[in-house]
């Protein structure tokens, strides 16, 4: 009979480091705090207005006065910062209201600057909510003869996004966050923001978005789903990774501050990657509008107990690698983090 080899030391038993609260928070690795929270919100013309969206229980589409308080809200429970998103009164080929002085958007900006000055103010800089086609972009109507009637116009485009980030800086943004995917975007934005002088505004590029089914509640939200095709011709395939990579590499040399990947739950290991490849560049993840309606649906249901699940995906999100979490869930679990 053979003996069985007695190891040097005893086989460490980690359950005496789980016995009690106390020392399971002293060994915690990953701390949610609202700090990581950015709040997205959407903003439509009008006063005093509150219109649920359906597919997002608990999120609304606000009028600039009400948006205000709901973001008063949210600072106060410790979300320093909101992205906003904007329907506009009228939708053209162009978006030309996307860089209109008195947009809805740079209106907004101005509100919540003027009653909540700390909150820092984030908007989205694409063109999907504002072009009456749905597209993130200018299509082709014959100007170029090689691409096929109606495809995105990648650089015609990239005029028009300068040109939102400039009036958002002018209304009192600190930060543009490009979600296209036009090639050159962060370049384009970074010279214009340069030249009209806001060289301290900042800009978080959605470096890395997948062309995913999970944003389906928030073209509701936003009012923004292409009338026509899809969104593959410019948004990630969800099979690659390293291309995630490249996309990071390149968005960091046309200057990005900040990056991004969206979604986020089902896209941790991208965020790992690129957190990993990148250490050098602060890290944040959407996580988008569906993933808020799967928590939300089997919720209501009572199938999953929502303050356990919601604070165990977040925590997932940030243990993968992001520092700063888009979140619809925002202010409830700020709320429950404060209560502990
Ligand atoms: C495009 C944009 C989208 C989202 C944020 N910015 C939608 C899209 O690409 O179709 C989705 C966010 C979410 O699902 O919560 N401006």
């Amino acid at each position: 009979m053979s003996e069985v080899s007695q190891p040097m030391f005893p086989i460490s038993r980690p359950r005496r480091l789980r016995r009690t609260a106390q020392i399971r928070a002293m060994l915690r690795e990953t701390e949610l705090t609202p700090t990581d929270f950015i709040y997205p919100v959407f903003v439509r013309p009008g006063a005093g207005i509150r219109q649920p969206i359906t597919s997002m229980p608990g999120i609304s589409q606000w009028s600039v006065d009400r948006l205000v308080e709901e973001a008063a809200e949210a600072f106060e429970l410790g979300v320093p910062a909101v992205m906003l998103f904007g329907i506009p009164e009228h939708k053209d080929p162009m978006g030309s209201e996307n860089f209109a002085p008195d947009g809805i958007v740079q209106q907004a900006i101005r509100a919540l600057k003027q009653a909540v000055p700390e909150l820092v103010v984030m908007t989205d800089v694409c063109l999907c909510e504002y072009t009456d086609h749905g597209h993130c972009g200018v299509l082709n109507e014959g100007i170029q003869s090689q691409l096929p009637h109606g495809a995105i116009l990648n650089d015609p485009t990239l005029d028009i996004l300068s040109k939102v980030a400039v009036s958002h800086a002018q209304a009192g943004a600190d930060l543009v966050a490009p979600s296209g995917m036009m090639d050159g975007m962060v370049k384009a934005i970074r010279a214009g923001l340069d030249e009209a002088g806001y060289d301290q505004v900042a800009i978080l590029s959605y470096a890395i978005k997948y062309a995913s089914g999970f944003y389906g509640p928030f073209r509701e939200a936003a009012e923004s789903p292409p009338k026509f095709g899809d969104r593959k011709s410019h948004q990630m395939d969800p099979a690659n990774a390293r291309e995630a990579l490249r996309e990071a590499a390149l968005d960091i040399q046309e200057g990005a501050d900040i990056l991004m990947v969206k979604p986020a739950l089902p896209y941790l290991d991208i965020l790992q990657r690129v957190s990993q490849t990148y250490p050098h560049l602060p890290l944040a993840a959407y996580n988008v509008s569906g993933e808020y309606a799967m928590l939300k649906a089997a919720a209501a249901n009572g199938w999953l107990e929502e303050r356990t699940v919601v604070l165990e995906a977040l925590t997932g999100i940030k243990r993968a690698g992001a520092e700063l979490i888009l979140t619809y869930h925002a202010k409830e679990a700020a709320h429950w983090l404060k209560e502990g």
